[in-house]
């Protein structure tokens, strides 16, 4: 039953011409067949627009990674030997929890992440990424990723949530250690990293809840108190959920906002429309993540035997919906490989569709342009090598180890 169509050399996110340039890997893999099982990954390869449109609409996948009963996901839980407090962090996950549960914690972080919130908090988003660019202004040069777009997301996270910011740079390090979980096949991120990182993180959440149980603040830590003592969820879903915002929030911006620059070093035409035309900014935001999409896979598991065009996942079985490849279809995107910074009706998959919609678009659009334009603003003569980007090998996340730029 199991590899019908099997797509050994079509798809090999660890080779390092895939590393570089996937888009072309992902149209041959689409043109093929748009549904194929990956001996790679273990699962069932979903490239198309229109099928990834269905398999992430469809309920009767779930997000739970622990149903997955290939061997490969087996083998990634065994490295673990969680412990109990790890056990119980897990089932705690926006992935893993009854859809009751999932929906309840949805609603619990709506308003924090909701258009009118995030956008309240646009003059703290432009007080870091001012503090950020002050100091690259004062030393003319600046690598984007690293001085930059990884140190922004952290402190507006940690502010939207209200951690301190002298706390960022532990957080940062917690967080990161936590990419392995977006992406189990990423390289660097071990099981046992995230393990330790574990142990350090959910006692730190602790900490911090006792302190906002004395002192309440206007931050989403303390509403999400209120909901716990009114018995929503337990103390270790309250602090899972704190931990994956923390953690959700962070790698995704900084590879939008280093991709976003790279793209327009690639495209000067576009940049300098966008910069003519600065009103641009919000089509161009979702044209980034189309274009160059910080996350370019999410895994479903099969409640039951399912089929996609014919292709029988039995139940238990991953599928990976190739957001990268479905956001460059050209059966709905015009030239898909063309920059468009003022595209119309750019319907992407970026945030991915359904129930694990992505929690922070606004969040994510709103920081987006604000660290942009006044990037843009400020340093309108940047210049950097777009034929040496080194992107980081990843087959869930695309971002690049560093951008340097003369400004
Ligand atoms: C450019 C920035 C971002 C992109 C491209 C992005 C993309 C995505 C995608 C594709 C998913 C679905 C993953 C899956 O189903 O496997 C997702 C889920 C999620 N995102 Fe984002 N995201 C971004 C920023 C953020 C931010 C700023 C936050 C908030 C701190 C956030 C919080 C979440 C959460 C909590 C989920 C899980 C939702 C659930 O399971 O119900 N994201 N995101």
């Amino acid at each position: 039953m199991l590899p019908l169509r099997p797509v050994a050399g079509r798809y090999n996110p660890y080779d390092p011409s895939y590393i570089r340039d996937p888009y072309p890997w992902l149209d041959r893999l689409r043109a093929t067949a748009p549904v194929h099982y990956s001996r790679v990954t273990g699962s069932y390869l979903v490239s198309s627009y229109a099928l990834a449109t269905e398999v992430l609409a469809d309920r009767r996948y779930t997000g739970n990674r622990k149903l997955d009963s290939s061997l490969r996901n087996r083998m990634f839980l065994r490295f673990g030997k969680f412990s109990p407090a790890e056990e119980k962090a897990q089932d705690s996950t926006l992935t893993n929890v009854s859809d009751d549960m999932h929906q309840s914690m949805r609603n619990a972080i709506s308003y924090d992440f909701g258009k009118r919130r995030v956008t309240a908090l646009l003059p703290r988003i432009e007080f870091w990424v001012d503090r950020l660019l002050d100091e690259a202004a004062a030393r003319g040069t600046i690598d984007l990723v690293n001085d930059f777009s990884a140190k922004l997301p952290v402190l507006v996270v940690a502010e939207l949530l209200g951690f301190p910011p002298q706390d960022a740079r532990r957080l940062q390090e917690w967080s990161d250690s936590y990419l392995v979980l977006v992406d189990p096949l990423i390289k660097g991120a071990g099981v046992a990293r995230m393990s330790g990182a574990f142990h350090q993180f959910d006692p730190y959440i602790a900490d911090t809840l006792s302190r906002k149980r004395a002192e309440p603040g206007d931050d989403l830590i303390t509403r999400l108190l209120e909901r716990h003592r009114e018995g929503e969820f337990d103390a270790a879903q309250l602090r899972t959920l704190i931990m994956m915002l923390m953690v959700a929030g962070h790698e995704v911006i900084t590879n939008l906002l280093g991709n976003a620059v790279a793209t327009l070093l690639r495209f000067p035409e576009e940049r300098r429309r966008l910069q003519k035309e600065p009103e641009l900014m919000p089509t161009a935001i979702e044209e980034f993540i189309r274009f160059e999409s910080p996350i370019q896979a999410a895994w479903r598991i099969a409640k039951e035997d399912l089929e996609i065009e014919g292709v029988t996942v039995p139940a238990r079985r991953a599928v990976t919906v190739l957001i990268g490849a479905a956001n460059n279809d050209p059966a709905q995107f015009t030239d898909p490989r063309r920059l468009d910074v003022g595209r119309a009706d750019n319907r992407h998959l970026g945030f991915a569709l359904g129930s694990h919609y992505c929690a922070g678009p606004w969040l994510a659009r709103v920081e987006g342009a604000a660290a942009l334009s006044r990037f843009l603003e400020r340093f309108p003569d940047f210049r950097g090598d777009a034929t040496r980007l080194r992107w980081k090998p990843a087959a869930g996340l695309r971002g690049l180890y560093e951008l340097p730029l003369t400004l």
